[in-house]
């Protein structure tokens, strides 16, 4: 389950262990936390079972989009690369840098699963999407670690490919978690996009230039998965099911407000108000989500933000028990452990909105 050599990534220069000081960013991005991006791995064999004839005229349009690889030129630096690390304070800095190594973990990590995917099958459909996938993530990976580069760090991928622990799940819930990350990935990154149309003088680095074919990827990786979704109705009509679907919307959403929050000096610099942010990327993933989920989070529900910020002062009293330690640091981590659960149930209850998807799963990006 574990297989995850090196030789996987041999087109990918990135494999190739990077001779930097890369020690901590390394290091961050190998950390396992509730919060931090991790790899995946599932049911191989049942992936590569999945047929897709019932959604056969949709699929072979999007195949043929990846495969005319609209991006092949787009992540290369140009006269607009005008990155000037030097200049930017150091706590913008540090949390920029935090910024670009969690990007380019999530990043990597979609690219390892589907270059496994793409390696175990032999179903030529399952085989051909996920070889212009795991392209696509291992390019955006790569982009980001030149970016890291310059300012004299860099994510070891090869070593992070070997370090890193790896977390099963069921095909399933590779399903739900890996189309809802696509999708929140296009909608974070076509929202900052678009905010610096509006605020140039909020770019303070060119890789937000680079965001609005990126994230067009994105869309389309998130396409292939409602597609698979729609081949097998079950996954989205049964009541266990629904749940599992309510389980991972909540997940995902309440993570990324907890994450974003750590990052107070990168929203201030992009002239972002973070809840105002985090709300408008929920509000253009529930919207796109409705393609192939019966259901969505009521995020204007009125314990809807209040038990969000309780999350995230739980997790802050977590990290600060942590540092304290001791059994005082001990017993103060189990009880802001609690407190995070519970901001977690109140926030699964809240009574989720029906929705009935459209015959024809298929989007195009529009933000
Ligand atoms: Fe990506
Ligand atoms: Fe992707």
């Amino acid at each position: 389950m574990n297989a995850t050599p090196l030789d996987l990534y041999p087109e990918h220069p990135e494999a190739d262990l990077i001779e930097e000081p890369t020690v901590d960013t390394t290091a961050m991005a190998t950390e396992t936390t509730l919060l931090n991006p991790r790899f995946y791995t599932t049911d191989f064999d049942e992936m590569d079972k999945i047929d897709v004839s019932s959604v056969r005229p949709e699929w072979d349009k999007l195949i043929a989009q990846m495969k005319s690889d609209p991006n092949k030129g787009h992540f290369k630096k140009n006269a607009e690369w005008d990155a000037d690390w030097a200049n930017m304070p150091t706590p913008l800095r540090r949390e920029f840098i935090d910024f670009l190594v969690s990007s380019c973990t999530a990043e990597f990590s979609g690219c390892v699963l589907y270059k496994e995917m793409k390696r175990r099958g032999s179903n030529p459909d399952i085989c051909e999407l996920f070889s212009y996938m795991s392209r696509d993530e291992a390019r955006h990976a790569g982009f980001i670690n030149d970016a890291l580069r310059e300012a004299g760090v860099a994510v070891n991928l090869g070593f992070l490919t070997k370090a890193k622990k790896y977390t099963y799940f069921q095909p399933k819930f590779i399903y739900y978690a890996t189309y809802l990350s696509e999708k929140i990935g296009y909608a974070r990154y076509i929202t900052i996009f678009r905010h610096l149309e509006q605020n140039p003088d909020k770019r303070f680095h060119p890789i937000f230039k680079w965001f609005r074919e990126w994230c067009n990827d994105e869309f389309s990786h998130g396409e292939a998965f409602a597609l698979l979704m729609r081949t097998d109705p079950k996954l989205t009509t049964t009541w266990v099911n629904k749940l599992w679907i309510r389980f991972f919307l909540t997940a995902v959403y309440s993570t990324m407000y907890v994450r974003d929050h750590q990052r107070p000096e990168f929203h201030k610099a992009l002239g972002v108000d973070v809840e105002w942010y985090d709300q408008k990327v929920f509000r253009t993933t529930s919207e796109i989500a409705r393609q192939i989920f019966p259901i969505e989070v009521d995020i204007d529900h009125p314990r809807w933000q209040p038990n969000l910020r309780r999350m995230r002062d739980a997790f802050i009293a977590m990290d600060a028990a942590q540092k304290r330690g001791g059994f005082g640091g001990w017993v103060g981590k189990k009880t802001a452990a609690v407190r995070a659960g519970l901001a977690f149930v109140s926030l699964y209850l809240i009574p989720v909105k029906r929705n009935t998807p459209p015959a024809n799963v298929r989007l195009e990006p529009s933000y």
